[in-house]
């Protein structure tokens, strides 16, 4: 009897990728999602990629009453908690709508799992929570901060997290910490499709690539780095989709308690390095001009992945130019 899970957040971008991967694995999946950072257009590609059908229900997960008929519905085995406000600049503009968002939805998911007794919960957290004290390569036992009210929340959800789960032991939780996603499903239908200017890097490199934008601004050039641009830790979205099902699976067959798991490549590469494997994929020059240094940034950011490897069974298999050449793919079928 396949087992069914919950995705919040499911439309959006890593979300998206990961419901593909649960029904090509035969689980049964339901979607929560207001829409609020994704679009409706995705659903459908979805059942285009899988042939796979699966539930979908459009509300505000601050809203618990609406947000207990899924339960109520459903016989959910297993959540994947990944809907949440992500933007960390406008996190810093609007930290108030960060807490309440990203806190409360957490809590009324907690309490709802709690009352209709579902154990496992995998979260999507992220590599900010390392802070910028710690030296690269992070390891999950290291100190955690917050840089943003965005990091706030993820480091405020872990810690609460680890209190209830030590409150009730019954919970089984895994907080993924994820580094850079990037890339696109091999179909090129479904893919990172930010509002408005793209904050992070290979959304911006796409867009300039395909003529919406005319020029990337790289933040920086005088860091301690090779080549003097910031170094991060790319992870195509598949095989962070892929992560996210070994986590579930680990939760599936034994008590871990809550145990954070990075995942990421467990390596780093420059933005020009990005600049350069994305003009090969694209097969023209990407323009840009060096810039001054974005404020919270920091030079170097990639993971110890041993833990992840020796737990879940996780590594990457994608590289840099896969995650390109899917990008250019991608981008290519959104311009039309
Ligand atoms: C990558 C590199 C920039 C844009 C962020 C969040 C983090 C996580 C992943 C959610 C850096 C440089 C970027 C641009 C540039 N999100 N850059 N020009 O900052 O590592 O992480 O996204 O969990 O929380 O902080 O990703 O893609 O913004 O930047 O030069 O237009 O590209 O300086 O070196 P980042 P990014």
């Amino acid at each position: 009897m396949s087992k069914t899970v919950l995705v919040t957040g499911g439309a959006g971008f890593i979300g998206s990728h990961t419901v593909v991967e649960l029904l090509e694995r035969n689980y049964k999946v339901i979607i929560v999602d207001n829409f609020s950072n994704s679009k409706e257009s995705v659903i459908d590609r979805i059942k285009q990629i899988t042939y796979k059908d699966f539930l979908l229900y459009k509300l505000n997960m601050l809203d618990k009453v609406a947000f207990s008929k899924v339960f109520i519905e459903n016989k959910i085995d297993s959540v994947i908690h990944f809907a949440g406000l992500k933007a960390v600049g406008e996190s810093v503009e609007k930290p108030l709508l960060y807490y309440r968002n990203n806190i409360d939805m957490t809590l009324n998911l907690i309490e709802l799992m709690e009352e209709f007794e579902i154990n496992n919960l995998v979260f999507s957290s992220s590599a900010t929570v390392y802070g910028v004290d710690n030296k690269p390569p992070f390891r999950e036992d290291m100190s955690l901060s917050a840089t943003s009210p965005y990091g706030a929340t993820k480091l405020m959800i872990e810690r609460m997290l680890n209190d209830i789960q030590n409150a009730y032991p019954e919970f089984n939780i895994a907080l993924l910490r994820y580094f850079n996603p990037v890339g696109a499903h091999k179909s090129g239908i479904i893919g990172e499709d930010p509002e408005g200017i793209p904050n992070n890097l290979m959304p911006y490199i796409a867009q300039v690539g395909s003529g919406v934008r005319q020029r990337l601004s790289v933040f920086g050039g005088d860091y301690e780095t090779d080549d003097g641009t910031g170094v991060r830790d790319y992870i195509h979205v598949m095989d962070l989709a892929i992560g996210h099902i070994l986590a579930l699976e680990k939760l599936q067959n034994e008590k871990i308690g809550c145990r954070a798991y990075n995942l990421g490549a467990g390596k780093g590469f420059s933005v020009l390095e990005v600049i350069k494997s994305y003009e090969k994929a694209l097969g023209k020059e990407i323009s840009y001009e060096i810039v001054e240094r974005r404020s919270g940034d920091i030079a170097k950011m990639f993971a110890d992945v041993s833990k992840a490897k020796e737990e879940l069974g996780f590594e990457t298999k994608k590289t840099l130019d896969n995650m390109c050449q899917d990008v250019v793919k991608w981008q290519n079928f959104t311009k039309r």
